[in-house]
């Protein structure tokens, strides 16, 4: 067997119904060439990953990579390419929105030499984004936008999750990308150490056969993070700056919470009051936002909340103490609730990343 020249990363999550049509396309449009696809799923509860084996076992250009615990689109595109050995590296969405057509015409411009990267380019000449609503339309635009503030290179759809690049080009960026959320194609041109050489080539986005697109208001909130990450520099992780966040929002509802119960209370039991209802409203906001990858729902919320509350009952204690002791130094309320609120964050934190939010 000759060795595979061009992979070609389809990450999924919940696409069972389309694997076959789009290794069937595959097929027909990389004829006569030396390709494989591998499709990075995770754990999708559809059984994408097991319609995928059966695939490989009957054809052996496909492969898969099976993740368990985690989630993402970026970071299963990253480890897709990296279980690759191919020269060139493609990544495309598995839904068929991305026309496979244009694959052999990427492989040729690359072979040239002169490029590193093409980009199928929703927004260059030819380009179409297809039957969308005009909600969706303006997102995209308003998205691209703000892609400019990290992303020097004028590229007419910096958003795309079409391309195709060239092996050293992704070395080079590999150990700075950020692997966050779904724009892995702006992650890479901020990461890369030399401006990348880039041709966009026009397609029409088409419109979903089989599934629902996983592009949801979280998405929009991971890519807010990237922006963030890649403008304040890269070594801040995005998930302790969520928590900080969540941890911000729960100074304020702890303020607030003691402000009102300082109306009626003694210092240290409104204190007690705060951290508990600023401890709740951490749980949910961190269920949603910190560990959105791994949310807990349905009963496990419960028991969630449940050792949450346990596990940083001892914080809340050293809270409540410390607090009080500033408190009683005759500092002011809110500086003492504030300290006392600094040091719970922090009990939350190694706490619940260990114990709450645990990956399975
Ligand atoms: N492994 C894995 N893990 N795959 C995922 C995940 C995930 O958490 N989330 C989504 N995918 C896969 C989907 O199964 C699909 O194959 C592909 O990534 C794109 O997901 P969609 O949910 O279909 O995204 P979309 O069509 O709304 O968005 C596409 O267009 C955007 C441009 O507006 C994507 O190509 C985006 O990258 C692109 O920015
Ligand atoms: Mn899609």
């Amino acid at each position: 067997m000759t060795p595979v020249e061009l992979t070609i990363v389809a990450p999924t999550y919940n696409e069972r119904d389309n694997l076959e049509p789009l290794v069937r396309a595959l097929s027909t449009h990389l004829d006569g060439l030396a390709w494989e696809v591998i499709f990075v799923d995770d754990d999708s509860p559809d059984g994408t990953a097991a319609r995928a084996r059966e695939l490989a076992q009957r054809l052996p250009r496909v492969r898969c990579v099976h993740r368990v615990g985690r989630r993402g689109l970026s970071s299963a595109a990253i480890e897709g390419i990296l279980a690759s050995t191919a020269p060139y590296v493609a990544v495309i969405d598995a839904d068929l929105q991305h026309d496979p057509s244009l694959l052999p015409r990427m492989l040729a411009a690359l072979r040239g030499g002169e490029l590193d990267i093409v980009v199928g380019s929703r927004y260059a000449e030819d380009g179409r984004v297809g039957e969308w609503t005009e909600t969706r339309a303006r997102m995209s635009t308003a998205a691209t936008r703000l892609a400019r503030l990290v992303v020097t290179a004028e590229l007419a759809d910096p958003m795309s999750g079409y391309f195709m690049m060239t092996r050293a080009a992704f070395d080079g960026a590999v150990h700075r990308l950020s692997g966050q959320g779904f724009k892995i194609l702006l992650d890479l041109f901020a990461s890369s150490p030399v401006p990348l050489r880039f041709k966009e080539i026009g397609f029409t986005f088409r419109p979903r056969v089989s599934g629902d697109s996983k592009l949801d208001s979280l998405v929009i909130w991971e890519y807010v993070l990237l922006l963030i990450n890649k403008v304040t520099g890269r070594q801040i992780p995005p998930r302790f700056m969520l928590f900080c966040l969540v941890g911000a929002v729960g100074v304020v509802v702890h303020l607030v919470a003691l402000r009102l119960a300082l109306e009626l209370w003694s210092f240290s039991s409104a204190q007690a009051l705060a951290t508990g209802i600023a401890m709740t409203s951490n749980f949910f906001m961190n269920n949603v936002l910190t560990y959105r990858d791994r949310r807990l729902r349905g009963w496990r919320l419960l028991t969630g909340l449940l050792s949450f509350c346990l596990v940083c009952s001892l914080g809340a204690v050293a809270n409540v103490g410390v607090a009080s002791a500033i408190f009683e130094r005759d500092y002011d309320w809110w500086l003492a609730g504030l300290a006392g609120a600094a040091l719970g964050a922090v009990w939350n934190y190694g706490a619940s990343s260990v114990l709450t939010w645990s990956r399975r």
